[in-house]
């Protein structure tokens, strides 16, 4: 910040992956009743989803199966294979399906508009983890207590948070995680939970910074004594 010259040069898909998840992680725990055998729902199988599915079991959660839906089957299939046993993971054949089985639910899709609106799937049995963002029609929203990492940021770029707000307005956003972190919003149970996290820079700066901290000290890094050309 002082010069504007740069520190490190990281790779920064696993360090996006990392804190994708571990917000993912954070709100599953804060949202939701209970860690233990829960069925885990997957809906759109790449390497976000499988990310949040190492976080979650690193924090503690237990499940009795995971259910997974992909629009290339394929793909849940790898998914399935990909956890080594870990879970046991039941391929589904639609979203409908996964909702019907699961108790926690992660939108990990590259859908661009809302594409599933049937909002009797989606109960107060139900927290959603809506990463892709641009998956759920208003009319599940409207049912649902809706936390955001940050309101202004949630409603930009055609989320399905955005749509739903311009047609009804912001009141049905009840908070951001930070504040049912610090009980300033109370979890409601009586109604599905959909976090819907747009994604926030500051994320990346701390887990690229801890990266860039632990490699400095073990070593790891390379040193690049010559990049900039006055080396002052
Ligand atoms: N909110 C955040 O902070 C955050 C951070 C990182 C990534 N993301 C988002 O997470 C999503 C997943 O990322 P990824 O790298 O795993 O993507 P990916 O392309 O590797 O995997 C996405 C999978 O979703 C499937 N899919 C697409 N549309 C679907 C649908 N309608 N129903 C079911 N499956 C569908 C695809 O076939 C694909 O297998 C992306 O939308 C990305 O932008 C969000």
């Amino acid at each position: 910040m002082a010069t504007g010259l740069p520190v490190a040069c990281l790779e920064g898909s696993a360090i996006s992956a990392a804190r994708t998840a571990a917000s993912a992680t954070l709100a599953a725990g804060a949202l939701h009743p209970r860690k233990e055998r829960q069925v885990l729902g997957i809906i759109g199988c790449g390497p976000i989803a499988k990310t949040v599915h190492q976080h979650l079991r690193a924090d503690g959660w237990f499940f009795r199966y995971v259910t997974a839906f992909d629009l290339d089957e394929k793909r849940a299939q790898e998914f399935g294979a990909s956890l080594d046993g870990e879970d046991d993971v039941r391929i589904a054949g639609s979203i409908a399906e996964v909702a019907d089985t699961a108790d926690l639910i992660v939108f990990a899709t590259t859908a661009g508009e809302p594409h599933f609106f049937a909002a009797r799937h989606i109960t107060a049995r139900h927290t959603v983890l809506h990463l892709s963002l641009r998956d759920l029609g208003a009319e599940i929203l409207l049912g649902a207590q809706n936390i955001v990492d940050d309101p202004e940021h949630a409603v930009r770029e055609g989320t399905s948070v955005g749509l739903a707000v311009a047609e009804h307005g912001d009141t049905i956003v009840a908070g951001t995680l930070a504040q049912i972190l610090t009980a300033d919003v109370a979890v409601d149970y009586e109604r599905p939970r959909i976090f819907s996290p747009f994604g926030l820079g500051v994320l990346d700066i701390a887990v690229a910074s801890y990266v860039y901290d632990s490699s400095a000290a073990s070593g790891q890094g390379t040193e690049v004594l010559d990049f900039f050309a006055d080396p002052a």
